[in-house]
């Protein structure tokens, strides 16, 4: 098989797709998620998370991450592997556990080398550390950052390189899409990290974002490339674009517009290697639950069936 879509549209490595384990009953549902023509990469969205990996000091589970690694692979697709350390979905034995810095430093050690060298030679790129920001581009405040500061992203990075050299390794945030306060604090991170030699390979721009809102097509090429001006690929990973509810043709023709602004960035930009949506399908998409009131954020909707943001995205290819 061969990811014609993913390798011609617009010359990119990769146009993919979050899926999560619970959804791999629905059969129509995984037919077009295994068409390669289609996607060419996969990032699983919650099973390699740290509660679901290290439920337990030392107890590594692996099984759902392996069924999504296992599809990518029978595919013919990529993965993306997401993540190895964020504030939320950690396990409750870290936060709850009151370790000093020395011991946090030797669990975050352990996870992410378990978890990474499990998966080495199998993932493209990993969201190494997910989230480190606060939208104010003030450090986000958890159990890891609280002892450590931002060493503790040194310390992730460093893991999961030894355990997996071939891996990209990421750091993924979101409302970093265009110029401000939280896309200067990433940027000064990454160049710092450069400065000191750490392993950095890339910049995760979520790029959860609403209809209507979406920054211009200048505005989002200028950070990209602020971005790879510092020596590190970007990707976009986790794109959705979402509406108050209820659609409306007119709602779905901003979003198409929407799609296609960002598609096109991530073209003009020679950097930015691929573009994920985060599930293809409003039927599984995180939105709803979150966000009271809004959701159709997808290029497919509820019944499978294409809306207009999957044209948005092939023009913008
Ligand atoms: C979301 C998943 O899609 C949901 O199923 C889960 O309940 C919560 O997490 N940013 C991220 C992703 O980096 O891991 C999140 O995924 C969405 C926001």
């Amino acid at each position: 098989k061969t990811n014609t879509v993913a390798k011609t549209l617009g010359g990119k490595l990769y146009f993919g797709s979050a899926t999560d384990n619970p959804e791999l009953t629905d059969t129509a549902y995984v037919a077009t998620l295994s068409d390669n023509t289609l996607f060419g990469q996969i990032t699983p969205g919650n099973s390699m998370k740290w509660d679901a990996t290290e439920p337990s000091q030392g107890t590594f589970t692996f099984a759902a991450g392996d069924v999504i690694a296992a599809l990518a692979k029978n595919n013919g697709q990529l993965l993306r592997g997401h993540n190895c350390v964020w504030y939320n979905q950690l396990a409750s034995w870290v936060t709850a556990g009151n370790f000093n810095a020395t011991a946090l430093t030797s669990i975050l050690q352990t996870h992410c080398s378990t978890v990474v060298s499990h998966y080495a030679g199998q993932v493209y790129s990993w969201d190494v550390v997910n989230e480190p920001f606060n939208d104010d581009g003030t450090v986000r405040a958890f159990v890891f950052s609280n002892a450590l500061g931002l060493a503790y992203v040194t310390t992730a990075l460093v893991a999961a390189r030894a355990a997996d050299p071939k891996a990209k390794l990421y750091i993924n945030d979101y409302n970093i899409d265009s110029a401000g306060a939280k896309a200067t604090a990433m940027i000064n991170l990454v160049t710092s990290l450069k400065a000191a030699g750490t392993p950095i390979d890339g910049v995760g721009i979520q790029g959860h974002l609403i209809v209507g809102e979406v920054p211009s097509k200048a505005a989002l090429v200028a950070n990209y490339e602020a971005f790879t001006a510092l020596g590190v690929e970007i990707a976009i990973t986790e794109l959705d674009i979402r509406m108050t509810l209820p659609e409306t043709p007119a709602l779905l023709a901003q979003q198409q517009t929407d799609y296609q602004t960002v598609i096109s960035a991530c073209k003009a930009v020679a950097g930015c290697v691929g573009v994920t949506i985060w599930d293809y399908t409003d039927k599984y998409s995180w939105i709803p639950g979150v966000f009271s009131g809004q959701g159709a954020a997808l290029p497919w909707d509820d019944n499978l069936v294409r809306k207009p943001a999957y044209d948005g995205i092939i023009a913008g290819f």
